[in-house]
C-alpha cells in the first residue's frame, strides 16, 4: 500500500463502534420519519457533508471531512448545542460515519461532556400512491444521568425538526432533477460515499 492509500475501514473505532451499541449505552430514542423520495435521494443527503456548512448553520458552526474512504468518513462537526436559545456557542465534536449497507447508515460522535452519541439510520422503501416513499427509523443512543433523559428526548426531537426542514427542499429539488433525468457531472468532486450503491 502506498502512503496515499487509505484503508477501506477504519478498524479500531469501528470495532469500537460494535462495543458501544450493547454495553454502554442506557438512553434510547427513536424518531420514525416518511419521506416521498426514493432511499438514494436521502443517501446522498446524509452523505453529502458539504451542504452542513451553508444549510444547517443553525444547528452547526462547521463540518469538516478528515478522513474519507469509500464507505467510512471522519469528520468533525462545530456544533451548536445550544441552537435552541440560539446562542453561538459551538463545541467542537469527531464523529466517525459508516455506511453499513445502502439502507443502513451509522456513527459515533464524541460528546463535548465525554461519552458518545451513536446514531443510526434504517431505511426502507415502499409504494403510496404509485409514489416511492421511505420510511427512516432514526435511532439515537448514548449514556447519559436518568435524571436529563426527559431534556435529551425534548432535545432530539427539536434537533430533528429543525434539519429535517433545512434538508426537505434540498431533497425535493434533487428528485426532480433526477427524474427530469440529469446526471451528476462526473468531475464533481464532493464527498459522496454512496458511490458504488448506484
Ligand atoms: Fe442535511
Amino acid at each position: 500500500m502506498s502512503k496515499y492509500e487509505i484503508p477501506d475501514e477504519i478498524p479500531a473505532f469501528g470495532h469500537y463502534l460494535e462495543k458501544i451499541n450493547n454495553q454502554d449505552c442506557n438512553f434510547e430514542y427513536c424518531e420514525v420519519m416518511h419521506a416521498p423520495f426514493p432511499i438514494k435521494i436521502l443517501r446522498w443527503n446524509m452523505t453529502d457533508f458539504g451542504h452542513v456548512n451553508w444549510v444547517h448553520r443553525r444547528c452547526y458552526h462547521h463540518c469538516k471531512v478528515l478522513v474519507h474512504t469509500g464507505r467510512v468518513t471522519l469528520l468533525e462537526y462545530g456544533v451548536n448545542q445550544f441552537f435552541f436559545l440560539k446562542l453561538p456557542i459551538w463545541f467542537n465534536t469527531v464523529m466517525y460515519h459508516e455506511i453499513k449497507t445502502p439502507n443502513y447508515i451509522r456513527h459515533l460522535s464524541s460528546s463535548p461532556l465525554g461519552g458518545y452519541t451513536y446514531t443510526e439510520m434504517k431505511m426502507e422503501e415502499y409504494i403510496k400512491n404509485n409514489k416511492v416513499w421511505t420510511r427512516i427509523d432514526h435511532i439515537y443512543k448514548m449514556r447519559a444521568s436518568k435524571f436529563i433523559h426527559p431534556f435529551l428526548r425534548w432535545f432530539i426531537r427539536r434537533w430533528t425538526d429543525v434539519l429535517w426542514k433545512e434538508d426537505y427542499a434540498m431533497l425535493e429539488r434533487r428528485n426532480k432533477v433526477l427524474n427530469l433525468g440529469f446526471k451528476d457531472h462526473p468531475e464533481d468532486t464532493v464527498v459522496r460515499a454512496h458511490d458504488g450503491f448506484g
